[in-house]
C-alpha cells in the first residue's frame, strides 16, 4: 500500500525533478497528481514512464491526500500550504516561507532526520535553501568528530537556483552576445550574468549582507547546531545547474586532513573525489543529475590551529531541493505515516 501524493509546482524546475526522483527511488505511491498555475492546466509532465496532465492548484481539494510536495515560491505557498495542511495533508515545502518558524521542522535527513517528528504542530515541514542543504551534509560528520566553531563560506551558485527565468536569461543573454541587435538586458538578475559573476542573491539587509547569506547562517544553526558561527558570501555564476562552495572550517579539536577525508568518505550522502592532480576534483557540470554532495580539495588551513578547507559541489535542483524533499517524504513515511 502506498501514499496519495500531490506535487505543487510540477511544471517548474524543482517540481519536475521531484517527479523524476519519486519515480527513480520507487517511492510507494498509490496515486499522484501534478499541480501548477491555471495557465498550465493540461501541460504534460513526466512521472517515470507515465505522463501526467497538470491541474489547477487554485481549485484543488487536498482532502484525503497524504502529502503535498510544494515548489511554487513563497507567495503561492502562503495561500495554498495552509489549505493543504488544514485538510490533513502534510506539506513538504521548498520555499523559504516556513523555514524559520519554530513550529516547523527544517530538515536535511542526513543531519536531523528525527526533527521530522515535529511536523504535527503545523502539518508542514520545510526544506532548506539549496546552498545550506549541501553544506550541512558536509559539516555534520566533521562537527560530530571535532565540534565546528566557525565556518567561512563563499558560494558559486548556478542560475537554476533562480527558477526557469534564471535559466532562460543565461541562455538568451549568451546567445544574444553573438548576434548583433539581439542583446538581452538583465531582468531576472541585477547585472549581465553571461560571462560574468554577481555577488548578490536575494535582497540586501541592513548590515550589508544579503538575505541568501543570512539564510545560510540561520538555517545552519537551526539544522545542525545553534552555536556554530557562519559567515557567507553568496555569488551567482554563469552555470546552469550545480552549486559550488568554498568552505573554511574552524574546529574545537584538531582534525587532521587525512582523518577528515576518511570521515567524509564514510558519511551518508557524500562522495569524496580528491586527487591532487589535474582534474582530480569535481566541478558543477559533473554533479548534474546526481544525488551526492561531492567533496574535493580537502586540506589543512595552516593559518589557524584547527582549520580545514574544502570544496563542496552538488546539484542544487536535487540535493538542494527535490531530492531533499523526497528524502523528507521517505523519512516521514518511515517514522510517522506508516502504510500497509
Ligand atoms: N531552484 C532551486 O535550486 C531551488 C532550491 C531550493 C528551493 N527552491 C524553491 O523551490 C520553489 C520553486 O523553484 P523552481 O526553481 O522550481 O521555480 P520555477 O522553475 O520558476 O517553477 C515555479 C513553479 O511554481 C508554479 N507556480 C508559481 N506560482 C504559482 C501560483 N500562484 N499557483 C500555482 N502554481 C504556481 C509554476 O507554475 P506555472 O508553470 O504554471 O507558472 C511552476 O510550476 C521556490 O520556492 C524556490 O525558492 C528552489
Amino acid at each position: 500500500m502506498g501514499y496519495r501524493v500531490v506535487i505543487a509546482g510540477a511544471t517548474g524546475n524543482v517540481g519536475r525533478e521531484m517527479l523524476n526522483i519519486l519515480a527513480e527511488r520507487e517511492f510507494p505511491i498509490d496515486e499522484i497528481v501534478a499541480l501548477a498555475s491555471r495557465k498550465s492546466i493540461g501541460t504534460e509532465v513526466s512521472f517515470g514512464d507515465k505522463t501526467l496532465k497538470t491541474k489547477d492548484l487554485d481549485t484543488f481539494d487536498f482532502t484525503g491526500w497524504d502529502m503535498a510536495l510544494f515548489a511554487v515560491g513563497s507567495d503561492a505557498t502562503k495561500t495554498y500550504a495552509p489549505k493543504a495542511a488544514a485538510s490533513g495533508c502534510v506539506v513538504i515545502d521548498n520555499s523559504s516561507l516556513y523555514r524559520y518558524d519554530p513550529d516547523v521542522p527544517l530538515v536535511v535527513p542526513e543531519v536531523n532526520a528525527e526533527a521530522v517528528d515535529g511536523y504535527k504542530k503545523k502539518m508542514i515541514i520545510a526544506n532548506p535553501n539549496c546552498s545550506t542543504a549541501q553544506m550541512v551534509v558536509a559539516l555534520k560528520p566533521l562537527h560530530d568528530r571535532a565540534r565546528i566553531k566557525r565556518v567561512v563560506v563563499s558560494t558559486y551558485q548556478s542560475v537554476s537556483g533562480a527558477g526557469k527565468e534564471g535559466i532562460d536569461e543565461l541562455w538568451n543573454q549568451t546567445k544574444g552576445l553573438y548576434v548583433p541587435g539581439q542583446e538581452v538586458a538583465p531582468s531576472k538578475f541585477t547585472k549581465q550574468i553571461a560571462f560574468n559573476v554577481i555577488p548578490h542573491i536575494d535582497v540586501f539587509l541592513d548590515d550589508g549582507s544579503t538575505k541568501e547569506e543570512w539564510k545560510m547562517v540561520a538555517e545552519t544553526k537551526k539544522i545542525l547546531d545553534k552555536s556554530i558561527k557562519v559567515t557567507a558570501t553568496c555569488v551567482r555564476v554563469p552555470v546552469f545547474v550545480g552549486h559550488s562552495e568554498s568552505i573554511n572550517i574552524e574546529t574545537e579539536d584538531f582534525l587532521d586532513e587525512h582523518e577528515a577525508r576518511d570521515i567524509l568518505r564514510e558519511a551518508p550522502g557524500i562522495l569524496v573525489v580528491d586527487k591532487r592532480e589535474n582534474g582530480g576534483y569535481i566541478t558543477p557540470i559533473e554533479c548534474v543529475g546526481e544525488y551526492a554532495t561531492y567533496i574535493s580539495r580537502i586540506r589543512q588551513d595552516s593559518t589557524i590551529d584547527n582549520g580545514l578547507n574544502l570544496w563542496c559541489v552538488s546539484d542544487n535542483l536535487r540535493k538542494g531541493a527535490a531530492l531533499n524533499a523526497v528524502q523528507i517524504a521517505e523519512t516521514l513515511g518511515k517514522r510517522c505515516l506508516k502504510k500497509g
